[in-house]
């Protein structure tokens, strides 16, 4: 039959990663991160030294993208052809060259298609699949859409606290400036028609794993 999708769209530092993994978890579903995809090929352009904000020099490196991720939540991974990149895709240099990569047409259009093969071919029930543009572009028909956002000052407090090598001034800055970037590509603040806005600015980790299942529990 047809796969369950909950679609979650959201900035960084909104508990989206770590809310939708949980969800998945408890629900028993697949957990599809498409952030980790374009940063896979961030990753993979810089070990090629492309140059990431030239769009001829990504579509060069995009030929041999051989990348594969785990949809498991509790057993995540993402590799590039033999390399597990699971840490090193979270390294600042690749947040850095990441939005050069997902502005290029063509990676968006490859990504997407890659995207929705993963979630038919999940051999799950359901997926929670989280990004910038799932509730509108990936899978917009999804019974489940949902805008995870928070107050800006608190992404960056929950953004600091998990990158420790940096201020929490520069932490703040690098979001401010990766934010401004993706919002020229998708517009990740606003809710479209139909999608359901969970704030988290108010709430910690458990209450807003029970406010998307909460969600997801008045559309079945
Ligand atoms: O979610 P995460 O912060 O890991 O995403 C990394 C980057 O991937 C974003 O900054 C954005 O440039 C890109 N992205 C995107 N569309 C998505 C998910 C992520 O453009 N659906």
């Amino acid at each position: 039959g047809t796969v369950f999708v909950v679609a979650i769209d959201g900035p960084a530092g909104s508990g989206k990663s770590s809310v939708s993994k949980e969800v998945a978890r408890r629900r028993d579903y697949g957990y599809l991160d498409t952030g980790a995809a374009y940063r896979a090929l961030a990753w993979h352009a810089l070990a090629h030294e492309a140059d990431t904000s030239d769009a001829a020099s990504v579509i060069d490196i995009l030929g041999d993208f051989d990348y594969a991720i785990s949809l498991d939540p509790d057993a995540y991974w993402v590799r590039v052809g033999d390399t597990d990149v699971t840490a090193a895709i979270r390294e600042t240099r690749v947040a850095e060259a990441v939005s050069g990569v997902a502005r290029v047409p063509a990676v968006r259009e490859a990504a997407n298609r890659l995207f929705r093969q993963l979630i038919a071919e999940s051999g799950r029930a359901g997926v929670v699949v989280e990004g910038r543009d799932i509730t509108t572009v990936v899978t917009p028909d999804a019974p489940v859409r949902i805008l995870l956002t928070a107050a800006p000052e608190v992404r960056a407090a929950r953004r600091s606290a998990e990158v420790t090598t940096q201020s929490a001034a520069a932490v703040a800055e690098a979001l401010h400036r990766r934010d401004a970037a993706d919002s020229t590509v998708v517009d990740f603040l606003t809710a479209a028609p139909g999608v359901t806005v969970v704030d988290t600015t108010e709430l910690d980790f458990d209450q807003s794993v029970d406010a998307v299942l909460g969600v997801i529990a008045t559309v079945e």
